[in-house]
């Protein structure tokens, strides 16, 4: 993929000079430590493996020259947003993007075993409020900076058979739309996204070869969600519908947050 990325869709004096992509090393992450790089902020990329999050970061290096650094860590874990804290202190980051979230493949809920959806939990709420806590704190200190938190259509509404994982992608997309509101004053931008299905190695390991239709690239997820960072709470991606319906259904969650954010100005005045 080297060198197919379109650059120059941030601004790096609002959104660097650097950003975090938990779940950098491949498919959508990866597209987002490109399309960040290109605009020329530097990167901590997050995942397990140490090989892959090595390739994507010389990769990176090579086409953009920008500085990127990796972390190994399991986004699972209860210390996870502690390990990234330590990873960028005196870093000035100005863009976390949560990318880390995929389902491994779906059962029913009762046929799930627990440690499995609790990890996902770990990884799709915990750790994504713990890091969202952590770096939006400075970037309202610094009246600048950028969330990005990537959802799913599942966080909608329920789904059988993706129980814990429609409920944390609904965590998700809520904390995103919230967060929107209470940061616009601060600068800082925040986006939810309620993604489409989208070709990457998690997709693919779980469909085992199934072909479905709707699946988009990856990239092009990526560059509109760059595009619409500083506009909308969150975005979201009607399933096998024409595009027209992805932006009434956005509308209609952006028109709700700013319908409630007027009850919260009344309820928490002083806040
Ligand atoms: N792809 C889709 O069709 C689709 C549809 C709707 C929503 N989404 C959402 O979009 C986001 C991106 O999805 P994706 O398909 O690109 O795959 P993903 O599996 O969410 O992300 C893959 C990246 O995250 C890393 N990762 C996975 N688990 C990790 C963990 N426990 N700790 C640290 N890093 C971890 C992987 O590297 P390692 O394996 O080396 O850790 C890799 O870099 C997710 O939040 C997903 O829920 C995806």
């Amino acid at each position: 993929m080297s060198g197919t990325a379109i650059g120059g869709l941030l601004d790096a004096a609002k959104y660097g000079p650097w950003a975090v992509v938990a779940g950098g090393s491949d498919g959508t992450g990866a597209w987002f430590a490109r399309e960040i790089a290109a605009s020329g902020i530097n990167l901590l990329i997050i995942a397990r493996r140490q090989g892959p999050l090595d390739a994507v970061a010389q990769e990176i290096r090579n086409d953009y020259g920008v500085e990127v650094r990796t972390l190994s860590l399991d986004l699972n874990s209860p210390d996870a947003s502690q390990k990234m804290a330590e990873a960028t202190k005196g870093l000035e980051v100005g863009l976390y993007v949560s990318n880390a979230g995929s389902e491994d493949g779906g059962h029913f809920f009762l046929d799930t075993p627990i440690e499995n959806m609790r990890n996902l939990i770990a990884r799709n709420v915990l750790t994504v409020m713990d890091a969202c806590h952590h770096f939006g704190r400075a970037m309202r200190d610094r009246g600048r900076g950028g969330i990005i938190l990537m959802s799913s259509g599942t966080g909608l509404g329920g789904q059988p058979g993706v129980a814990a994982y429609s409920a944390a992608k609904g965590f998700v997309l809520n904390l995103a739309e919230s967060l929107w509101a209470e940061l616009r004053g601060a600068g800082v931008d925040v986006i939810g996204i309620a993604a489409p299905l989208m070709d990457t190695p998690s997709l693919q390991r779980i469909l085992g070869g199934l072909q479905l239709p709707g699946i988009l690239a990856p990239e092009e997820v990526v560059r509109d969600t760059l595009r619409r960072l500083s506009h909308t709470p969150s975005y979201v991606y009607a399933y096998g519908e024409p595009p027209e319906e992805s932006e009434r259904q956005t509308k209609l969650r952006h028109d709700r947050v700013l319908a409630v954010e007027k009850l919260s100005q009344i309820f928490f005045a002083d806040h």
